[in-house]
């Protein structure tokens, strides 16, 4: 009973999440994905290099480095440590990244280790919650001109600039 409300329907409404989340989507799932489009296909939530490998070996066109924020599985991994592993292995693949992107420094970091781009999670939709889709432009031209502002002071010109060697690892006190 697609467009019921819930509410009066609950009977319904469980058997279309069940229906649409039910199904586990597996690696034995990419061949038929493949096979649907020409589309770039890109395999998210990826952190370890073992998968980036098979993503890249079953004919991926790029893999997104993410945990997903964390959000169902606090404590897991934070997926920026697992980024030089997943860009390692995927070779010559594109690796999107995201998970706790808060600030331009956050965006520099994850481009020196290697990823394509960086994706923004949350924040848009604090960004929306409180502004609108003014917010949403907010938060991302003040990501962007921090970002900015970091490459342009610490003489990083280009993307390409940015290496791992642009980072150094600091003991907390
Ligand atoms: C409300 C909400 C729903 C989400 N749903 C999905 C989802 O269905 N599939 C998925 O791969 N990631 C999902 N994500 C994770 C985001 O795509 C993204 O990986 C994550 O928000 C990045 O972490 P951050 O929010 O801490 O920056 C969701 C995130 C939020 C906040």
């Amino acid at each position: 009973m697609l467009g019921a409300d819930p509410a009066e329907a609950a009977q319904a409404a469980v058997l279309q999440w069940a229906t649409t989340f039910g199904h586990a989507v597996t690696w034995d799932d990419l061949a038929w994905l493949r096979s649907l489009t020409d589309l770039p296909l890109i395999l998210k939530g990826i952190q370890h290099p073992d998968d980036a490998r098979r993503a890249r070996d079953a004919g991926a066109d790029g893999i997104y480095c993410s945990n997903h924020g964390g959000r169902q599985a606090n404590g897991g991994l934070p997926a920026l440590q697992c980024l030089p592993g997943a860009v390692e292995a995927a070779g010559d693949l594109p690796v999107l990244f995201d998970s706790g992107v808060r600030s331009g420094a956050d965006v520099v970091k994850a481009l020196a280790l290697g990823a394509s781009a960086v994706g923004i999670g949350r924040p848009y939709a604090y960004g929306l919650a409180l502004g609108g889709v003014d917010g949403i432009i907010h938060v991302l031209r003040t990501l962007l001109a921090e970002a900015d502002l970091i490459m342009a002071v610490d003489g990083y010109p280009t993307l390409a600039d940015l290496t791992p060697d642009a980072l150094r690892r600091v003991a907390l006190p």
